[in-house]
């Protein structure tokens, strides 16, 4: 990511100190967790946020009229009133909550893909799309005649912004859904430019930012976005909870996804009528204990701040790419100019899964496979490669445990 000003040096060992599970050792070494962008470690406020909701009002919501079902319901409601905050939304009716971004960006595949989009229309997404953002359009194209378009990437890893207008200029695109950053690159994607580029062609577009908000400040009005969707689990919060942000008058045009309880406003035997937005997309018992971690979460990104955390990853993320290339045989792939703390490498003569695997036996976590982005593999001649993530708690001697290491286990496969 391009910080120009970067703020001071965060306290880490503070930092680290509000995660338990980092302390441990492994097989005597000292956990060294490189794996945030799979999933975030979660800080003590989130943990006890979730243990005292259900140790003192834990309730069902939007039902009860005794204390705790009210209490349990501000708390819940309350989360919406966070995240509306976070991404600068300009009505908390704007938040609807899911499991992750997955259901989310299913969500809007099934309800604005099958109602607003018509056939013949297209989506167009990119190459370095995760399976989440690439497998739901699939699915829509083929139930509802939608074309699905592919933008190019760059052997750099960047967005082809010219091979992307090119796919809008027909005019047929009716949804442009990228990525706002690779989970496998890392790459951050000029996201108001595609956003400016898509409303210029009469699309609409989506984000997935599921990696990109851990690392940076989302304002969905300053990116003139129309869906953006995250997932609590990568951003210090529990699994389970994800959400999807849209621009009211969409959620409004858009008929619900699942049908149940708590998302209709009457039912008879013939017919029912649904709840306001956004309960209309919220069926059934929600995620309610996830939904206070996720507020506790938020609550702990505020209090650092995201022009720290991205100073911190910027760094970690400098120093990874210098440890990394300058060790024989290892290969980083992608280097684009705006990047966030995710590095994926392949090694010369060895696998990604023995790569994870010795480094694991050094009390090392990385990710290593396709990263749910196979086609992206395939873009870069790779069928696997090994991904170190980095949280707010990652510090320049894990990134120097993963060199070392690595430098250790090449020379065993050399
Ligand atoms: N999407 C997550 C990852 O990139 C699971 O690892």
């Amino acid at each position: 990511m391009n910080v120009t000003t970067r703020p001071a040096l965060l306290d880490i060992a503070a930092i680290r100190d509000e995660f338990p599970i980092l302390r441990q050792t492994i097989r005597g070494k000292q956990l060294v967790y490189l794996d945030s962008a799979a999933s975030a470690q979660k800080p003590r406020a989130v943990i006890a946020a979730m243990v005292q909701a259900m140790e003192s009002q834990y309730a069902n919501v939007h039902r009860g009229l005794h204390w705790m079902s009210e209490r349990t319901t501000d708390a819940y409601e309350g989360t919406r009133d966070a995240v509306a905050r976070l991404l600068n939304a300009r009505d908390r009716r704007e938040i609807v909550f899911t499991r992750n971004s997955t259901e989310a960006i299913n969500l809007v595949a099934h309800s604005f893909g099958r109602s607003v989009l018509r056939p013949g229309q297209a989506v167009l997404i990119s190459a370095m799309e995760h399976h989440s953002n690439l497998v739901p359009w699939q699915m829509l194209r083929d139930a509802h005649d939608i074309e699905l378009r592919v933008a190019p990437v760059t052997g750099a890893g960047e967005l082809d912004m010219a091979g992307l207008e090119t796919l809008l200029t027909d005019g047929r695109v009716g949804l442009v859904a990228i990525t706002h950053m690779s989970n496998v690159l890392g790459t951050c994607t000029p996201a108001e430019r595609i956003a400016a580029l898509a409303h210029a062609h009469g699309a609409r577009v989506l984000f997935d930012g599921s990696q990109a908000i851990v690392h940076r400040r989302i304002d969905v009005q300053a990116l003139d976005a129309d869906f953006y969707v995250f997932t609590g689990h990568k951003l210090y919060g529990p699994t389970g909870i994800g959400v999807l942000w849209a621009r009211h008058e969409l959620l409004e045009a858009m008929p619900p996804f699942l049908g149940g309880g708590d998302m209709i406003s009457s039912v008879t035997w013939e017919r029912s009528t649904w709840a306001e937005v956004p309960h209309k997309f919220e069926a059934g018992t929600p995620a309610i204990i996830e939904a206070i971690g996720l507020s506790a979460a938020i609550g702990f990104v505020e209090s650092i701040g995201y022009d720290a955390i991205a100073a911190h990853e910027a760094r970690l993320t400098d120093h990874a790419l210098a440890r990394l290339s300058a060790i024989e045989g290892v290969h980083v792939l992608g280097r684009a100019q705006d990047r966030g703390g995710v590095v994926s490498f392949t090694l010369d003569r060895a696998h990604a899964h023995d790569v994870a695997t010795l480094l694991d036996r050094q009390g090392i976590a990385v990710r290593a496979g396709h990263h749910c982005a196979e086609p992206l593999m395939r873009r870069f001649g790779v069928d696997s490669t090994a991904r170190a993530s980095f949280g707010v708690y990652t510090t320049h001697e894990e990134i120097d445990a993963l060199a070392d290491t690595l430098a250790r286990v090449r020379e065993f496969f050399a």
